[in-house]
């Protein structure tokens, strides 16, 4: 039997979290968020004080980790670090590591690892063009940086948090650049993905769209 995969790639504040939550939960599948292996990952780097631009030295300490998410919380080697790999420095030091293809090879495995009965929603960066390119569906949402920051500023200001809306456009508008124009699994939505601007939708409209789709 092949087991169903649904993958929604984008940008980074495009919604595609909150999209294969609520997916997931809607068809009680499993679901990976890949961004979350790739921060975890990042984490460990930094821990261990390897430079984040030493390919070989990183894919070497990555199969050393035991990388878990389990009861709403992301894992590396025993310790909860949930909080540490959402802040922008780690996001930062994410996508140096992220643009190195031996990283990226030994994460895959991990990534694949994820595909169970009944069924998996998948998000990231690559998840229908390079993880899983024989996906049931793929989708690949997007919107404006400026859309994308506001909504980060608000996401941050619920967590008590405060930062300059220029400050985070800036940020995304580099992140997306390293993102979108690195050699290996760039950035952009895979041949057969469907494209949705978010920029006009709320997320239920969004979700609408992608619940459509797949009937
Ligand atoms: O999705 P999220 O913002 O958590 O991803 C953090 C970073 O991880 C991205 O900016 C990107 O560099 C990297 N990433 C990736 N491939 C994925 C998921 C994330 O390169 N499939």
């Amino acid at each position: 039997t092949t087991i169903p995969v649904i993958t929604i790639d984008g940008p980074a504040g495009a919604g595609k979290g909150t999209i294969a939550c609520m997916l997931a939960d809607k068809l009680g599948w499993h679901m990976l968020d890949s961004g979350a292996i790739y921060r975890v990952a990042a984490v460990a780097a930094l821990r261990h004080k390897i430079n984040l631009q030493d390919e070989t030295a990183l894919a070497a300490m990555i199969p050393t980790l035991n990388i878990e998410f389990k009861n709403g919380e992301a894992w590396l080697d025993g310790d909860i670090i949930t909080g540490e790999i959402r802040n922008e420095t780690c996001a930062s030091a994410t996508s140096q590591i992220a643009a190195l293809p031996a990283v990226r090879a030994a994460l895959l495995e991990l990534q694949r690892r994820f595909c169970q009965l009944p069924g998996l929603v998948a998000d990231g960066r690559d998840m229908g063009t390079v993880v899983f390119p024989d996906a049931t569906h793929k989708f690949y949402l997007t919107a404006s940086a400026e859309i994308r920051a506001e909504r980060r500023l608000k996401q941050l200001s619920q967590q008590g948090l405060s930062a300059k809306l220029c400050d985070l456009i800036q940020e995304i508008n580099a992140r997306d650049e390293r993102d979108t124009n690195r050699p290996v699994a760039p950035l952009k939505p895979a041949a057969d993905a469907l494209v949705i601007d978010t920029s006009s939708l709320d997320q239920a409209e969004v979700f609408a769209t992608v619940l459509h789709y797949i009937a």
